[in-house]
């Protein structure tokens, strides 16, 4: 029984407590489990979590503080952690085969792929721990969303389907003396869809439910698993009380595979302003006036909207414009009171964009994004080749500037580890009004070829690149890209 929209009210994620602090770093934990949750209203649902909660507890971080989360796992598989977006050493990267192993796990730790071609890897830099890892994370990069999650080798989508996924803040006090509204008026919003059985259960189409061997979804579901319920923070089609204020909305779309274009429509069908403050990487140079806003997955928008002309009592729907059905709604605002609003959004928000230009450029480099055939069935390839962590894909040097080319078959979010770009050009024209800002995912749209630049600066080692939809990343678009 699915609840009729808009009547569950939304969970804001609680904001984890440190567990320690040492030498200026903050120390948190994190376990891994299986819990019972009622996502549905009066329904139970098994899922799996950080924490105990879906999403999983919001770490509240500050720029150039490091921080190290501890991670149990006591999931009956083993797990992986990605910051997605962090700025992270390769150790605590969350390389797909870096696996953090359950009590008692017995399988051999390497080529259970082997649904998928990338079976008979052998991965000579794979680290495996135990139980518990810390994950080390120096936040010294520019305040935005991050988001944390599950990144196991070829097992990714249905572990983020079933729950392993939270929110990181990084903040600072250039960001914070903006004057942008905050506290209460401040939102993050985790966008995924989700599909149930009749039972109540989260329904995902493995190919081996237990998620222990064979890898894959059941060849309908090849290009990607989509649900029909919207959660937002875990809710089902959710409603918000609002003062009729100014608020900022950190959205994320936390979906394997659904894409979004986003409205706010009053109850009279006008649209309220979207008002983009910032990109994937932090503040944009200045804001961008969007009255429909796509968002791919991985990808996230900060987002300034003015409640302040809607009636009390009045609703403002977020829907999807590409949805149909029940999946066009997403959540709402109902407008409760009448309020001051001393927040602002300054004409002038950053100044410490990379402003990068081709003449920077050492290399350009191409990369196809398109369907094609592995070992076992069907998958995706980038440049003609499924993933292979022992084969070296692309080696860049530390500090480089390049431009990369990407062409697309169908829809592909495009995600770099490490590093955030800015999009160059799209179909040899110039980028879009939402490609504005630092990004580290990119929609490459069907049929298009994208150019992005970036320098490569951080660190050295073993990071990726992928397409963010899960199921295609899962079946193999994913490649290697190491720093030197
Ligand atoms: Cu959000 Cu490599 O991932
Ligand atoms: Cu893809």
């Amino acid at each position: 029984p699915l609840p009729p929209p808009f009547r569950v009210p939304l969970p804001i994620p609680a904001v984890l407590a440190p567990a320690g602090t040492s030498g200026g770093a903050d120390r948190y934990e994190i376990v891994q489990r299986e819990t019972t949750l009622e996502i549905l209203p009066g329904v139970r649902t098994r899922a799996w979590t950080y924490g105990g909660t879906l999403p999983g507890p919001t770490i509240e971080a500050r720029r150039g503080r490091p921080i190290t989360v501890t991670h149990r796992n006591d999931l009956p598989v083993p797990t992986v952690v990605h910051l997605h977006g962090g700025r992270t050493p390769a150790d605590s990267d969350g390389y797909p085969t870096d696996l953090v192993l359950p009590e008692g796990w017995t399988e051999p730790t390497m080529g259970h792929g082997s649904g998928h071609g990338m079976g008979n890897m052998r991965d000579p830099h794979a680290v495996l721990s135990r139980r518990t890892r810390d994950y080390t994370f120096p936040m010294d990069q520019r305040p935005t969303l991050l988001w944390y999650h599950d990144h196991r080798m070829d097992f990714t989508a249905p572990a983020i389907w079933r729950g392993l996924a939270g929110l990181q803040i990084v903040r600072d006090d250039a960001e914070e003396a903006l004057g942008l509204p905050s506290g209460s008026r401040e939102l993050p919003l985790m966008i995924a869809d989700r599909a149930f059985t009749a039972e109540g259960e989260l329904a995902y189409p493995a190919l081996d439910p237990t998620l222990r061997e064979r890898p894959g979804v059941l060849e309908p579901y090849l290009a990607g698993v989509l649900g029909d319920v919207i959660l937002v923070n875990g809710a089902p089609w959710p409603v918000h009380e609002v003062d009729a204020a100014r608020h900022r909305l950190r959205i994320l779309n936390a979906s394997n595979a659904r894409h979004y274009e986003l409205e706010a429509v009053l109850d009279d069908g006008r649209r309220l302003d979207l008002v983009q403050i910032g990109a994937d990487q932090g503040l944009l140079a200045a804001p961008v006036v969007h009255r429909l806003l796509p968002i791919a997955p991985a990808e996230r928008y900060d987002v300034v909207v003015d409640f302040s002309a809607v009636p009390v009592g009045g609703l403002v729907r977020i829907v999807n414009r590409l949805g149909s059905g029940r999946t066009r709604d997403v959540m709402a605002f109902r407008v409760a009171r009448a309020a001051a609003d001393d927040s602002r959004v300054p004409r002038v928000l950053s100044a410490d964009l990379p402003g990068w230009r081709r003449a920077d450029a050492v290399r350009v480099r191409d990369f196809s994004f398109r369907a094609g055939q592995l070992d076992h069935g069907r998958g995706w390839l980038i440049g003609g080749l499924p993933f292979d962590p022992a084969r070296s894909d692309v080696t860049v040097g530390l500090g480089d500037v390049e431009v990369w080319r990407m062409v697309a078959d169908v829809h592909h979010p495009v995600h770099l580890h490490l590093v955030g770009f800015r999009v160059l050009s799209r179909n040899g024209r110039p980028p879009l009004p939402h490609d504005a800002g630092l990004k580290d995912t990119v929609s490459l749209r069907p049929g298009e070829a994208v150019e992005i630049i970036t320098r490569f600066d951080g660190y050295r080692g073993r990071f990726l690149f992928h397409c963010h939809n899960a199921e295609h990343e899962d079946m193999a678009m994913m490649a290697n890209l190491q720093v030197v």
